[in-house]
């Protein structure tokens, strides 16, 4: 018999060492393969991004079929979303920069949902004036990656619930209660609101379809705990007339105190670099973040580091070494011992504080006109 999985990820709950490759089997999502990401790179022109070409990303539902449609003429739009339980950190980004790119490269429209209602219901400790002014503060950080005003269109739950309803009905019908219980693990005291809210989850993937009476595709990039959503969403897709939306997952990013995911339920502050930290903070959790190196530094030039386990290298990967190449340096002079882990800490920092200034000055911009982003009426009554 197989040894039992010593982890779990579901949209409420991620723990233990996460074997992404078994996830993906028992979700039963597709490989990324070399081959989809080639046809992607053709598709979108330029460089791919890091987040692709270094793994990242590397699953999938029915990317394929949607390239085909998209070179049959037929453009697909973007979704996805936020539950804003407290400040953004780095790890948040990863779907938002990957849409960021497709918009630009592609010129597709972006919906975004910010669920202040789902993490008043999922987190008893955050009020409805935490959930609500974390939306907005998150949403100022996810439009300053520099999303296009004009095709990029927001479900802030709590304000856009009329444009939202009408849809959110007809979704509620389809899904029974022993779908939910089974697929997020519901216990008899899980609060009813959380019981509703995957058809508000559901409902962007058809709403462009509906306000157009035609079928408009969707792609939606995320992290791959929300993949059982939107298991449910692909389910009862048709019997709607609406298209299955295709997904392309990430990997959860490990966090600075060499957890597999940058977490910070619970008193684990230092576990992930917050954009709301100040430049000291940052130092602060950068320096005494879990490494891959040796315990002396004569073994370690001895002997090398190990970039996998390292939540400083997972930094460079994801955003901030400038090009494949300069990523594939800094993995051979940590492996080789050339590169000491303070040296690497100190590089990556000057990166992460540049990266810090222009994104403050982008995010006071955005505070014009994200407002005007959040949708508040139904397409139609019905
Ligand atoms: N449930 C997500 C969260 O907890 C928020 C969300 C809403 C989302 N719609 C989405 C995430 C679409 C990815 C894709 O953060």
């Amino acid at each position: 018999m197989a040894p039992p999985d010593d982890f779990v990820v579901t949209p409420y709950e991620v723990k233990g060492r996460i074997d992404y490759q078994r996830l993906r089997e028992m979700f039963g999502t597709q490989d990324l393969t070399p081959e989809l990401l080639a046809r992607l790179h053709q598709v979108a022109g330029g460089d791919l991004p890091p987040l692709l070409s270094r793994g990242v990303y590397y699953s999938h539902r029915d990317l394929g079929l949607l390239l085909d449609q998209y070179q049959k003429g037929s453009p697909f739009f973007l979704y996805s979303g936020r539950g804003p339980s407290g400040p953004l950190h780095t790890s948040h980004l990863v779907s938002f920069d990957l849409c960021r790119w497709l918009q630009k490269t592609l010129g597709v429209s972006m919906y975004i949902q910010i669920t202040d209602d789902e993490k008043f219901w999922a987190r008893s400790g955050l009020t409805r004036e935490q959930t609500a002014y974390w939306g907005m503060e998150n949403l100022y950080d996810i439009l300053a990656l520099g999303f296009d005003p004009k095709r990029t269109h927001v479900f802030f739950d709590s304000k856009s619930i009329a444009a939202l309803y009408p849809l959110a009905i007809r979704v509620a019908r389809k899904i029974p209660y022993s779908t939910v219980k089974a697929v997020f693990g519901f216990e008899p005291s899980t609060n009813i609101g959380l019981v509703f809210y995957t058809a508000l989850q559901t409902v962007p993937c058809f709403w462009p379809s509906w306000a157009e009476d035609r079928a408009v595709p969707c792609l939606i990039p995320c992290g791959i705990d929300q993949d059982p959503h939107f298991r449910v969403t692909r389910d009862i897709a048709e019997s709607l007339g609406y298209p299955k939306p295709s997904l392309i997952h990430s990997q959860m990013l490990p966090g600075l105190l060499g957890e597999n995911a940058m977490s910070t339920t619970g008193d684990r502050e230092d576990n992930a670099l917050f954009l709301n930290d100040s430049a000291a903070t940052v130092d602060r959790k950068v320096r005494g973040a879990f490494t891959g190196g040796r315990a002396t530094v004569e073994e370690q030039r001895r002997l090398g580091a190990t970039p996998e386990i390292c939540s400083v290298w997972a930094l460079w990967r994801t955003r901030f070494a400038k090009d494949d190449q300069e990523f594939a340096s800094v993995t051979r002079d940590c492996r080789s011992g050339a590169l000491l882990c303070g040296e690497c800490k100190g590089r990556v920092l000057e990166r992460i504080h540049a990266f810090y200034a222009t994104h403050a000055e982008a995010r006071i911009k955005v505070q014009d006109w994200a407002e005007s982003t959040i949708v508040t009426e139904a397409p139609k009554p019905i």
